[in-house]
């Protein structure tokens, strides 16, 4: 074991890739970055992270910034809810912790958003306490690194996984170990095909000996998103918009325009808006169609230039946004395509 861990952390410390929230020690900066790394790729999270700590530099300024504008700063960034759990644990340890980040897993694991994995990531890597931080990529150089066959979904297999990736990590440098351990995962032990000429552990790799690196971790197939078909009409009336902020858990707090189920014709949409809605619009336009794939859904949206009566009534749960205020709040990427059927100068 001491072998393995030392292997690897020559291999990081020549090959660790640069990170802004690298090397700092401020575990409020650390917690950000682990909640923005989940289930996005590190390209994709380091503008977000250097524009969020700009904006919110401190856990304080966190925990008194309006919702809005925590989301705002995460448009584009996918799975708000980590957006506003992050807000919302921020202001609990304001109230609870009495503003202090706790160095304790299983405190930290009491704050909002804060899981089994990101509870030991944020304790090894800010506090130095030697756990281990299973995410999906330790997931995989564990299973190959001990030939595991299991499936990691299993409860057996997935303790078995953290009590071996708990055997590597040592006293000195654990955050250093654990992150060595992401990025091996991430750059050489990927899924697939890894690159075996380059591990560091190569010569003490069970797969790479019984040759099954290649099919290791045995997971389950993931059930295939469902596909729904939307009508989205943009509709503008005298220089505002029509839109609705989300309460459904899937983009809670975000805005949308309106999202109606199934497809019609744009003689159907007119009657649908009057009946439905209670709007009588003039023109409708199509304005093709966009796609967004969450994790377990693709939304097919067929997008509509509408035009109605500057006094329209509002139709309830909407609200009639200024245009020049739409800049303003936090649209999910799925919005885009809608949003640039409005003209530039427009928003
Ligand atoms: N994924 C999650 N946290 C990470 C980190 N600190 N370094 C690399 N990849 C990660």
């Amino acid at each position: 074991m001491r072998k393995m861990t030392e292997a690897l952390l020559r291999w990081y410390d020549r090959n660790a890739r640069e990170m802004p929230w690298r090397g700092i020690q401020d575990p409020y900066g650390i917690w950000v970055s682990e909640i923005m790394l989940q289930q996005t790729r590190v390209e994709t999270v380091r503008d977000y992270y250097v524009r969020f700590m700009a904006r919110f530099p401190t856990l304080k300024d966190l925990a008194e910034a309006p919702e809005g504008d925590v989301l705002k700063m995460w448009e584009g960034l996918g799975y708000y809810s980590r957006a506003r759990n992050l807000r919302e644990g921020a202001r609990q340890v304001m109230q609870e912790f009495g503003g202090e980040i706790p160095r304790d897993p299983e405190q930290l694991r009491k704050i909002r958003g804060i899981g089994p994995y990101t509870s030991c990531s944020i304790a090894s890597i800010a506090f130095g306490v030697p756990v281990p931080a299973v995410d999906g990529n330790v997931i995989r150089v564990i299973c190959r690194l001990h030939d595991l066959h299991g499936n990691p979904a299993e409860p057996r297999t997935r303790a078995e996984i953290e009590r071996l990736a708990g055997e590597l990590v040592p006293e000195e440098r654990p955050g250093d170990h654990n992150q060595a351990m992401m990025d091996l995962g991430a750059t050489v032990c990927v899924p697939g095909t890894p690159d075996c000429d380059a591990c560091p552990l190569r010569e003490m790799c069970g797969a790479r000996r019984a040759g099954t690196a290649e099919e290791l971790p045995k997971l389950p197939k993931a059930k295939p998103p469902r596909e729904i078909e939307y009508d989205v009409p943009v509709i503008t009336a005298g220089g505002r918009v029509l839109m609705r902020q989300r309460g459904e858990t899937l983009l809670q707090g975000m805005w949308c325009f309106p999202l109606l189920e199934g497809h019609r014709e744009p003689a159907e949409l007119r009657g649908f808006l009057r009946r439905k809605m209670g709007l009588s619009v003039e023109d409708i336009t199509p304005a093709g169609s966009a796609r967004h794939v969450f994790s377990h859904q693709i939304w097919r949206m067929n997008l509509y230039r509408v035009d109605a009566e500057p006094k329209e009534a509002v139709p309830e749960g909407y609200e009639w946004i200024p245009l020049a205020r739409v800049r303003d709040l936090p649209l999910p990427a799925a919005m885009k395509a809608a949003r640039e059927t409005l003209s530039p100068d427009e928003f």
